[in-house]
């Protein structure tokens, strides 16, 4: 239960077309994370596919019925957004309980189903406090377990984690997670977090200008990404960019290569595909980035090389270093941007 499937997806706002003819199926049970620059159309598809906002064209099924005109209540979806939305004057039980009430079902009923919720979610010794007296990150599990009371087999999240500190989010992240095991329940997913969607997806889809640029597990993206585009916004710190006479020689407009392939060794060891002069180091403790200058390379955008060493380095700032990428691990695109076969 919970399969989705779009099929030529478009939305005008007026003149502005927002999506331009999106296609995609979503297994039932899957978890799909929409990732892409703001204002590409993630929650304007998200708000299609949960009926508040009609599309303006093409088809949109759940479970293989056709939904393009059946109101949001009727979808059997449930949304959650990165503002919690939570009535302060009721207690977290009423808070969850609340749109079941609203549909007239029965007492009882709703008791057991806000008792299953809260103990997934670790509210259970919450559910007489007031939202004022919850943590942000209690906040945001009342408004999921109020999307989980309703039972539906499709769950929609925009950027439900964006109002959190770093270490809520970490936390909540991986209980987003366990809860998609344990519910089974097929989950859509906006954000522009990199690791939350690198983790928490079965499939990745990357939106750009209302257009799908790329679908497929996290890893394959990360290794076999279509275009520049998904190669620079997939991978952090970003994929280094290097045209010019580097990438003619490898019959390529543009190559790519990753920080945490390059390899570094001082100039003086005489090896190295690129020779620079170390700009600047962060010292993260498990990590290290390293930017080089290196004058004679068309590196593109920020004009220095990234490279990710582990652990600390001897390098200062000045010092002369060659850097070369790991066999096999050179990304090549055409003129148009295109992914060139390996
Ligand atoms: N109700 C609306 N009326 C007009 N334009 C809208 C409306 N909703 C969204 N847009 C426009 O659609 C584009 C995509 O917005 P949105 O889907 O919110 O992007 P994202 O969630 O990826 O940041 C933006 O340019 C936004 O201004
Ligand atoms: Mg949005």
């Amino acid at each position: 239960m919970g399969s989705l499937s779009l099929s030529a997806i478009s939305k005008s706002f007026g003149v502005v077309d927002v999506l331009k003819g999106v296609d995609l199926d979503v297994a039932a049970g899957e978890f799909v994370v929409f990732v892409g620059p703001s204002g590409c159309g993630k929650s304007t598809l998200l708000r299609v596919i949960a009926g508040l906002d009609e599309q303006t064209s093409g088809d949109l099924r759940i479970d293989g019925l056709l939904m393009n005109s059946v109101p949001p209540a009727k979808r059997g979806i449930a949304m959650v957004f990165q503002s919690y939305a939570l009535y302060p004057h009721l207690t977290v039980a009423r808070n969850m309980g609340l749109a079941l009430s609203q549909e007239g079902i029965a007492a009882a009923d709703i008791k057991r189903r806000v008792e299953t919720a809260s103990a997934l979610l670790r509210l259970d010794a919450l559910l007489d406090r007031r939202p004022a007296e919850l943590s942000g990150g209690q906040r945001q599990r009342v408004a999921i377990g109020r999307a989980i009371v309703r039972q539906p087999s499709l769950f929609l999240f925009d950027e439900p984690l964006s109002n959190l500190d770093a270490a809520l989010r970490a936390g909540t992240r991986i209980e987003i997670a366990k809860l998609h095991r344990q519910l089974g329940a097929t989950m859509v997913y906006v954000t522009h977090d990199q690791v939350e969607a690198m983790t928490l997806a079965d499939k990745i889809v990357v939106l750009r200008g209302g257009i799908v640029e790329q679908v497929g597990r996290p890893l394959e993206l990360y290794a076999r990404p279509a275009n520049l585009f998904v190669a620079g916004f997939i991978g952090s710190p970003t994929m280094n960019f290097i045209g010019g006479d580097s990438a003619a020689r490898l019959r390529a407009a543009t190559i790519g290569v990753r920080p945490e392939h390059l390899l570094v060794a001082p100039e003086s060891a005489g090896a190295g595909a690129w020779i620079g002069a170390v700009s600047h180091a962060e010292r993260l403790g498990a990590d290290t980035m390293l930017y080089v200058d290196v004058p004679e390379v068309d590196v593109l955008g920020a004009g220095m090389l990234t490279a990710r060493i582990l652990g600390d380095i001897d390098y200062a700032v000045g010092d002369r270093v060659g850097l070369t990428p790991q066999a096999g691990k050179v990304y090549r695109f055409d003129d148009d941007g295109n992914s060139i076969a390996a």
